[in-house]
């Protein structure tokens, strides 16, 4: 077949199941090479369904080695199997049950889906469609089921033996060297909730009581020797328990909640019932080996698969269309917490750059797709950030445009109503179109249209009738499969600023909704007065982000300086310098492509003086103002013809010129000792980030001092945090102690997988044009592991999605380096393959030299033999 011919699934085309199972007991005796699994199902007809209808079971390459229905073996004509599918072809019309018995090789599953083998210990991932790689199933997230799980093992190879739920009974197997445990979830999931886990792991507990009294059992199951990293991940666990009952009043319902770190994972963690399964990325941390940003994202993913408890696992997905049912409500909340764990308006920043970083070119390119996709070939293919990312602003906007109360209102509606079942994002929305008794259909579209509004603005200021008249244009550029779009709901939070930075209250607003701070747009043109605007004012618009549409505003660079420095709305504050830098960095890009001498704006560079100087901002705000569009801003910003080399020399110009405005100051700021002890507090961190920050600029214009004051700040660093700045630093501006210090890292964190992890990032970012010849060689490191997802992503990922001038060089070689990983990987391991694929999605936005060589390499790879189903699919897409 070849790799386009494979079905699309649509949503339309959803039907119930014919068929429920209510009951599942599974059996599985473990072995390395032959584990075998003994599914009871017991099964019953839907109430729609017509006798005689055949009870289809979804296969992935299973082996079956027995099959009774009702306790008899079933006669050869009366099932058809291979390892996709069994069909039972005429079940009775009672209940019934199924015994299947199936036969894995968990040892030799390098696609890490299904039963696989992490560092030995044995561990399951079922999201989206692995429990079929377990046993034949109604493997669909509408078909919910009471699961019993007894598991055998042998006792030194697995001397701890876990599955969902609460353990029912443990103990030997007599005669023998193996034993036991039996599992029940008394909670009806869906299959892919399902989780297995046995290894010779250790384990770190603790407890906590809920809010109504019901005491729970807390463990962290890790590599022995790695107990004493686990600290903050318990600590992380704890706040975002209370932290659901607090402010979502959402209890836990088990006696025991079990995690799972493993080093062979292809996504983050997944949110199985009662036994969450981490990449152990997001559990291990001390301040040896993870930074700051590691602690956070430890405390974001823990959080995250908590909430799923409730959003996601007590209420379902019907199908995986409804994916961000569960995962842009799940995001909103970590983001939430996270926002009330440190300073809120520091993680929203940080938020909006990965979703404008991530998100937003993913929605303007080839691959974009609605947050609610109308078709898939490949589901593994749509956890993707648009509906992750794009999935929670859209929560977001509901709580912005309906108000605290009526969002609480609805939330509550939608547990009450829905726990128990697998529901549509419809029933979602219509809780809050009952709570706020708003008409939420057209609201409905942020759903089910790809791309990102672009919202222009013009402003007219009339002394004389005391007006500011806003004429507001909505458009959605064109896409794939998408020609034209509908205009979307855009909740805008306002403010108007007089010259001196004081609010002025309009007396009344025509031409939009309006309520409290929020305009709501909903035309396509749209022109909004306010009335009794007695002197010159400059509309704030969009505050916190409050829609994810790219705003064009008409106000000039002096009206940004101003908001810059005024705007009572951080984030707007750090937007209006992030406007003007883009602005900037499209200019000399311009000029340097055009071969023409460029200078920096000097108000520009004076600015970020301001923001350095201004001690009235935290420090981490301060970094992140101080920190320029990224390269592939600038890329998605220009939208075509694309030459990153012009675009890293403009980034390096504007920098420089600021490095050199500010020198004495970020001397200072370099120079400012973090007080204290290590520790991974929001505070601390924001510190940390200011003076990292200032002495990379440091390293722009400082000659042989600096870089000996950057060396010494690599040896001297007491914490991952700054030694892996300073290395980074080193590395990328190829400084003479680069090589030394490389060998020290290398020396001093051999043992530790995660700490070389940004070891190969450092490597694999640097934009020089030596740096692919030395990625090659680092995939010979015995250090490296070419089947491992983590050091794939280290090398290969952070290239294609971090070093724009080396991944799309003229020659093409950068391209093919990340094309021949992938195609390394794919037959072992799909979903790592197609995630690397993902990296060429802006191929087409090049100028014609690197865009040729990005197509002829698509092309190559889409016609390599046996490409899997997940890689096609991407490339594919790439193409059209
Ligand atoms: N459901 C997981 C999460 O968001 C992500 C995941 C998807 C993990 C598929 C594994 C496989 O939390
Ligand atoms: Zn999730």
């Amino acid at each position: 077949m070849r790799p386009d011919a494979a079905p699309a699934i649509r949503l339309e085309d959803y039907t119930p199941s014919p068929y429920r199972i209510d009951r599942v007991h599974l059996t599985v005796k473990l072995a390395p090479t032959a584990t075998s699994v003994e599914a009871k199902l017991w099964v019953r007809a839907a109430d729609h369904t017509t006798a005689g209808t055949p009870l289809v079971l979804d296969g992935d390459a299973l082996t079956l080695t027995g099959l009774e229905l009702n306790g008899l073996p079933l006669l050869q004509n009366a099932f058809m199997a291979t390892p996709a599918r069994l069909d039972i072809k005429d079940p009775p019309s009672g209940p019934f049950t199924l015994k299947i018995t199936t036969q894995l090789d968990p040892e030799n599953n390098t696609a890490l889906m299904g039963l696989y083998r992490s560092s030995g210990t044995y561990c399951t991932q079922c999201e989206a469609e692995g429990f079929r790689r377990i046993t034949y199933f109604l493997d669909r997230p509408d078909v919910l089921s009471v699961y019993t799980t007894r598991i055998e093992a042998r006792a030194s190879e697995a001397p701890v033996l876990l599955s969902n739920g609460n353990l029912l009974d443990h103990g030997k197997i007599a005669g023998t060297d193996r034993h036991f445990a039996v599992w029940h979830d008394p909670h009806p999931k869906p299959s892919y909730l399902f989780a297995l886990v046995a290894g010779d792991l250790a384990r770190v507990t603790d407890s906590f009581t809920t809010m109504s009294g019901r005491p729970v059992a807390l463990n962290i199951y890790v590599e022995h020797g790695r107990e004493g990293l686990c600290d903050w991940a318990m600590d992380s666990l704890k706040r975002s328990m209370r932290w659901d009952e607090t402010v979502f009043g959402r209890e836990y319902d088990l006696e025991v909640f079990n995690i799972v770190a493993v080093s062979d994972f292809n996504m983050g963690a997944m949110e199985n019932k009662g036994l969450n399964i981490f990449n152990d990325k997001y559990i291990l941390a001390d301040p040896e080996t993870a930074t700051d940003q590691d602690y956070a994202n430890i405390e974001a993913v823990i959080a995250h698969e908590y909430f799923h408890n409730w959003t996601g696992n007590r209420i379902t997905c019907r199908d995986w269309f409804q994916l961000c049912l569960k995962e842009g409500l799940t995001v909103f909340r970590d983001q939430e917490f996270s926002g009330d764990m440190r300073s809120r308006a520091v993680k929203r920043i940080s938020d909006v750059r990965l979703l404008k970083t991530h998100q937003f070119p993913e929605d303007a390119g080839p691959l974009a797709h609605p947050v609610r996709p109308r078709k898939y070939k490949e589901i593994n293919n749509f956890y993707t950030a648009t509906v992750y990312e794009k999935g929670a602003e859209i929560v977001r906007m509901l709580k912005t445009w309906l108000g605290d109360g009526a969002f609480r209102d609805g939330m509550n509606l939608y547990f009450r109503r829905h726990d128990g079942e697998a529901t549509t994002i419809e029933a979602f929305i219509a809780c809050f179109q009952e709570a706020s008794g708003k008409d939420l259909t057209q609201f409905f579209r942020w759903y089910e249209q790809a791309g990102t509004p672009k919202v222009t603005v013009r402003s007219a200021y009339d002394r004389k009738a005391m007006t500011l008249t806003l004429h507001l244009n909505q458009t959605i550029p064109p896409l794939p499969g998408q020609p034209s779009a509908q205009p979307a709901v855009i909740p805008l939070r306002f403010a108007l600023l007089d010259e001196r930075g004081q609010e002025v209250i309009p007396a009344r607003i025509d031409g939009a909704e309006v309520r409290g701070d929020v305009l709501t747009l909903d035309r396509a043109r749209q022109t909004v007065t306010f009335h009794g605007i007695d002197r010159p004012v400059l509309p704030s618009l969009g505050r916190g982000f409050s829609a994810p549409v790219q705003l064009e505003l008409d106000q000039n660079t002096q009206d940004f300086l101003f908001l810059a420095s005024h705007d009572a709305d951080p984030f707007n504050r750090w937007q209006s310098l992030q406007t003007l830098s883009t602005r900037e960095l499209i200019r000399l890009t311009g000029h340097i492509r055009a071969g023409e001498p460029a200078e920096p704006d000097r108000d520009l560079v004076q600015a970020f003086g301001g923001v350095l100087g201004d001690d009235a901002l935290e420090p981490a705000f301060r970094a992140l103002a101080l920190t320029l569009p990224t390269e592939l801003d600038i890329a998605r910003e220009l939208g075509q013809s694309v030459d990153p080399d012009a675009i890293h020399a403009a980034q390096r110009l504007l920098l420089k010129a600021i490095a050199t405005a500010h020198s004495t100051a970020f001397e200072t700021a370099a120079a400012s000792p973090v007080p204290g002890p290590y520790s991974p507090d929001a505070k601390a961190a924001g510190q940390r980030a200011l003076v990292n920050k200032a002495l990379g600029y440091l390293a722009l214009t400082g000659g042989e001092e600096t870089a000996r004051l950057i060396a010494r700040r690599f040896e001297q660093a007491d914490n991952m945090t700054d030694r892996i700045a300073a290395l980074t630093l080193l590395v990328h501006h190829d400084l003479a102690d680069a090589p030394k210090a490389l060998d020290a890292f290398r020396k001093r964190h051999a043992g530790s997988p995660l700490a070389m992890d940004k070891w190969f990032q450092v490597q694999a970012t640097a934009p020089s044009g030596a740096t692919l010849a030395r990625l090659r060689a680092l995939t010979r490191d015995p250090l490296y592991d070419a089947s491992n997802p983590n050091r794939i992503r280290a090398l290969v990922q952070s290239f294609a999605m971090g070093n724009p001038t080396q991944f799309a060089r003229k020659d093409g070689a950068g391209f093919a380096f990340v094309a021949d990983s992938a195609l390394a990987i794919d037959g072992r391991n799909p979903q790592v393959a197609s995630m690397l694929l993902t990296s060429f999605r802006s191929w087409r936005s090049l100028e014609t030299a690197r865009a040729k060589a990005a197509e002829s390499i698509l092309k190559r790879v889409f016609e390599t033999g046996n490409l899997s189903r997940d890689s096609a699919d991407i490339v594919e897409r790439c193409l059209q």
